[in-house]
């Protein structure tokens, strides 16, 4: 079928396709250890589904504001200044479908065909298509597992050219858990501030750091709105992935051409959903504490466990809910490649992991440790297995 060229240039979402795939398997009845996801495994909290629940009382199931009710943009606001100290007003802030829709909206308003978006690698997977989508060229930058996958400000004033719009910094980082600390995000805020490049602060993971790293966000700086397109989400803070609750803070003519592009395509995000994000945020966020409890727990496990099969270096990720392990010293005459890896290891073990290719970062996979500390003993179980009958084959 004839497609329009924009849409051959991109491909669907890997990470998606192994959750298609591990789903495959498991309607077979196969029992997967499941570690793609990129969502908390926890039900979202109570009290914001009663939010919601309430809503639906109310009947508030009409359309709203495309830039999202009143009260929720209030919300966020509020919520962002209480967590980070920045000074963001109401006009200043859309409400989106998501983190991922206010990213694709950022980018769509803001670059012409041919500018550039400077992305460090390993990425998250829609970064590039979603920039090549909107005519751009993703241009990246290799961060190294010497430095923790931990972008640098030479780095950056080093790529950037004529044609640089966006630098894009997800901190912490999916896939790597790298947490960017507050000294380098400021000299990386500096360069784009002094080269005219917009910074686009995805912090949809803020909330899990571990060790020494605490929520942070470069909105906190006093005059770095002008230069700043900070994104974040419902998703993975209070385990809503399904409920599309994002937002995008910005200069209020950057949130007004967001909010035109948005009132062409999908209008507001759910009424209902906008209700109970308005609870998340301004409810008891307890329920954040415990899940960080639980996933520091589970991240000790498996980097302990991982770490123990031969051949397997693991760095310690200070934030998000992945492990970013290496495997090239496992790699060469019989599994070539960290993609293959991924398959023979759904198909013989039916553990189900998104290889390192997906984040430009060929050797690597990526584990969510957002899944229970059972399945995550009988994951390592089955990859020692694994890795014991690779070494074993002649
Ligand atoms: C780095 C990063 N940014 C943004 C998102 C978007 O999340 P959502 O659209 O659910 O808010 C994700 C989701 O996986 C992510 O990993």
């Amino acid at each position: 079928m004839q497609l329009a060229e924009r849409i051959n240039a991109i491909a669907v979402s890997p990470t998606l396709a192994v959750m298609a795939e591990a789903e495959r398997y498991k309607a077979r009845g196969i029992d997967v250890v499941d570690f793609g996801p990129g969502e908390p495994d926890f039900p979202t909290p109570e009290h914001i589904k009663r939010a919601a629940i309430t809503a639906l009382e109310k009947n508030l199931t009409k359309y709203t504001p495309t830039a999202g009710i009143a009260p929720l943009r209030k919300a966020i606001c509020d919520w962002h200044t209480a967590q980070f100290g920045s000074t963001y007003a109401p006009n200043e802030c859309v409400v989106s479908v998501g983190g991922k829709h206010a990213i694709f909206n950022a980018i769509n308003v803001l670059i012409n065909p041919g500018d550039e978006v400077l992305i460090p690698v390993p990425y998250w997977v829609s970064f590039p298509d979603i920039v090549k989508y909107a005519g751009g060229r993703p241009e990246y930058i290799k961060t190294e597992a010497k430095d923790g996958f931990r972008l640098r400000a030479e780095q950056v004033d080093r790529a950037i050219g004529p044609r640089t719009r966006i630098l894009i910094l997800n901190s912490p980082c999916n896939p790597s858990g790298a947490v960017v600390p507050p000294d380098e995000f400021l000299r990386i805020y500096e360069v784009c501030k002094r080269r005219g490049v917009w910074l686009l602060s995805d912090e949809c993971y803020s909330h899990f750091v571990y060790g020494e790293a605490r929520p942070y966000s470069i909105a906190s700086v006093a005059d770095s709105k002008p230069h700043l397109i900070t994104i974040g989400s419902c998703s993975k803070t209070f385990s809503m992935t399904g409920w599309r609750v994002g937002y995008a803070l910005a200069p209020a003519p950057l949130v007004e051409a967001m909010v035109k592009l948005q009132s062409q395509s999908t209008s507001n995000a759910t009424s209902i959903a906008q209700h109970a994000a308005v609870e998340a945020l301004t409810g008891p966020m307890e329920s954040v504490g415990a899940m960080l409890a639980e996933y520091a727990k589970r991240r000790e496990r498996i980097i302990a466990g991982l770490r123990a099969i031969r051949g397997i270096t693991c760095a310690e990720p200070q934030g998000a809910f992945y492990v970013f392990p290496n495997f090239d010293a496992l790699l060469g005459t019989g599994i070539q490649s960290t993609a293959e890896l991924a398959k023979q290891l759904l198909e013989k073990e039916h553990i189900a992991v998104v290889p390192g290719e997906a984040f430009g970062a060929a050797g690597y996979l990526r584990l969510s440790y957002a899944t229970s500390m059972e399945r995550i003993e009988e994951g390592l179980k089955r990859f020692g297995r694994f890795f014991q009958s690779a070494s074993a084959a002649p």
